[in-house]
């Protein structure tokens, strides 16, 4: 199935609208792999016929399919480990220290993917933090992919899933065997408010103030000046003294400089003093 320079041009600009995801020319393949699919479940002879229905109708359930399959859901457990292992040292006993009078934490994971992230986090706090128990940890993980949310609420990971990253006493602690796959704990599942929402939407008025927030390996995605929106909203919804993680190949440095990287840690920034 193949995709034709005019077609291939209006789905790049329809995404980059929509979710801010630059397909750069050369990508043509990512859209026939992509999209060939979405036009069969939908009933259409091709993505020719998927773009007329695309034109005519720009915010339906086709639309909505073509943003979920042109996202990259690459993620798996505890990711990176550094960024875990400076999460357990250093910022979440900070973040305890600082917040011990009202006894409130606000989590954000801003593209949670398939879950993986946000549980990952889920469980090393309830493993090294107990005392969390007893405070009002508000845990709220987004992503544009409605068919992600999905996955993240159901909590169902395959065997190859869980073999990325995932320590095995956790695995035995956390999940429970469903037929082949592993589910995550109902507690856990419950516990993290699953929302879907668009970074380049507009409805980051709807947040609350966050302590940390998690916003990795997203922005890769998108060009300069999109990353400076999302940035400059981060500054707005994160409090003066939280914590911002960015994926390892991502930085604030040269993009917004009211954020400086943590010197200790090259993934984690924090806000610059006004
Ligand atoms: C590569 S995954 C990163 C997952 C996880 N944060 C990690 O580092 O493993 C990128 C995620 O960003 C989401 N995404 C892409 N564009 C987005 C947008 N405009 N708003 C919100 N999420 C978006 C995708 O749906 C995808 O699940």
């Amino acid at each position: 199935m193949s995709v034709s320079p005019e077609d291939f041009r209006f789905v790049s600009a329809f995404v980059r609208d929509a979710a801010a995801i630059v397909l750069e020319s050369g990508k043509e393949y990512l859209v026939e792999t992509r999209l060939g699919p979405v036009a069969e479940r939908s009933g259409l002879d091709g993505i020719p016929s998927l773009v007329r229905e695309l034109r005519r109708d720009r915010h339906g359930a086709l639309a909505r399919a073509v943003v979920d399959a042109m996202t990259t859901n690459e993620t798996s457990f505890f990711r990176d480990v550094g960024p875990y292992q400076h999460l357990r040292q250093s910022v979440i006993p900070a973040l305890i220290d600082a917040r011990r009078a009202d006894k409130r934490l606000s989590i954000w994971c801003a593209a949670a993917s398939s879950g993986q992230e946000p549980y990952s986090l889920a469980m090393l706090l309830r493993e090294h933090f107990p005392q969390l128990e007893s405070w009002t940890v508000q845990f709220i993980a987004t992503d544009i992919s409605q068919a992600m949310l999905a996955r993240c609420r159901n909590g169902v990971y395959s065997q190859l899933e869980v073999n990325r990253g995932l320590p095995a006493p956790l695995l035995v602690k956390y999940f429970q065997k469903k037929g082949l796959d592993w589910q995550v704990d109902e507690r856990l599942r419950n516990w993290i408010e699953w929302r879907e929402f668009n970074l380049v939407g507009r409805a980051w008025n709807s947040l609350p103030k966050f302590d940390l927030v998690l916003l990795r390996n997203v922005m890769i995605y998108f060009d300069v000046e999109t990353k400076r929106g999302i940035l400059a909203n981060m500054r707005r919804v994160l409090r003066p003294d939280g914590y911002l993680f960015l994926g390892t190949a991502e930085t604030t440095v040269n993009v917004d400089e009211g954020f400086q990287p943590e010197s200790a840690h090259s993934s984690c920034f924090r806000q610059r003093a006004a």
